[in-house]
């Protein structure tokens, strides 16, 4: 394919993920996905009835996380379309390639939009694991009695390709152990997040980063920003670093416009719930996460 027919097949995909989301991503965040881990790495599932497009899916196949989990990840869902046959297949489709890497199971995650893979998925065998919220917050301004005073010592910078392998180090040890999250390797880390539109920010000690944050726009019309990751190395646990990197988020939000803020956590994720609950966040939507060992 040229590379012309290739951005015009993105452009159609990414259009069509727009059209049917089923969960919060932005056009940047789902134009990386599908282009440099679905198309380049033939981990897609673009799926079409009669010609017309019902679901667009990527397979993340090596990734870091505890339960040592493939996931396929559905960017776009149309439950007008689809026999649960194809839907079977395509499920079918992520086993037989996720068996194939390291991986030991299969995570599918179904927002309400996606409830007819659910049967699908019960009767292949997979059993519903955590659940996944999506959580609103309807303003970006926390209240002064949250404000985290830091050690002098410490420091918020932009993340840049100088302190890149140490954020991903704190990211990684950061998420280890932590359900629903794929933590990438550095060089997927690094090419993805150096890239990203709203520039992550990053606590430093000296050289090394303790604490991160990363925001974009959920829905920038609506005013609507998202907060996608906060994290604290876990030397750090309890240190009210983790408060001090949502409140950069929301900081960064406020810069950028936004006037509210959305995220998503694993139900079974107590300190992350615990800390967005803290902040007024409410759960909006869940999502139910089912696996299968391979
Ligand atoms: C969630 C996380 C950022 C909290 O950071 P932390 O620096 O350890 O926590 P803080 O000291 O800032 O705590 C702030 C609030 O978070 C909540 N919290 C933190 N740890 C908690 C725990 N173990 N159990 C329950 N609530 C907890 C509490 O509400 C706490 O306020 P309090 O101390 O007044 O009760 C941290 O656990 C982390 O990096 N986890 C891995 C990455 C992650 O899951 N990120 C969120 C998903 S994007």
């Amino acid at each position: 394919m040229t590379s012309t027919g290739q951005d015009q097949r993105i452009v159609a995909l990414l259009d069509f993920i727009d059209q049917h989301p089923t969960r919060p991503i932005d056009r940047q965040s789902a134009s990386w996905v599908v282009d440099q881990i679905g198309l380049s790495q033939g981990n897609l599932v673009d799926l079409t009835d009669c010609g017309q497009r019902f679901m667009v899916a990527v397979l993340f196949e090596s990734m870091d996380n505890p339960a040592g989990a493939a996931e396929l990840f559905v960017l776009g869902y149309r439950p007008s379309l689809g026999t649960p046959e194809q839907l079977a297949e395509a499920v079918a489709w992520a086993e037989t390639k996720a068996t194939r890497s390291s991986a030991r199971c299969l995570e599918v995650s179904i927002p309400p939009v996606l409830m007819p893979l659910e049967p699908v998925l019960r009767t292949q065998g997979y059993q519903l694991m955590y659940r996944l919220l999506t959580m609103h917050l309807g303003h970006v301004a926390p209240p002064n009695d949250l404000a985290v005073e830091l050690p002098s010592d410490l420091g918020w910078a932009n993340l840049s390709e100088d302190n890149v392998r140490s954020a991903h180090d704190c990211y990684r040890r950061a998420f280890a152990g932590t359900s629903g999250t794929q933590v990438p390797d550095l060089e997927l880390f690094r090419s993805t997040i150096l890239k990203a539109e709203q520039t992550p920010r990053v606590l430093l000690s000296g050289d090394r980063v303790v604490a991160f944050s990363r925001v974009a726009w959920h829905d920038e019309q609506a005013g609507r920003g998202e907060i996608r990751a906060v994290a604290r190395d876990p030397d750090f646990d309890r240190a009210r670093l983790g408060q001090a990197a949502l409140l950069e988020g929301l900081r960064t939000l406020e810069q950028l416009g936004a006037t509210s803020a959305c995220l998503e956590v694993a139900s079974d994720n107590e300190p992350a719930v615990g800390l967005y609950e803290k902040f007024g966040f409410q759960t909006q939507e869940v999502a139910e996460v089912f696996r299968r060992t391979l």
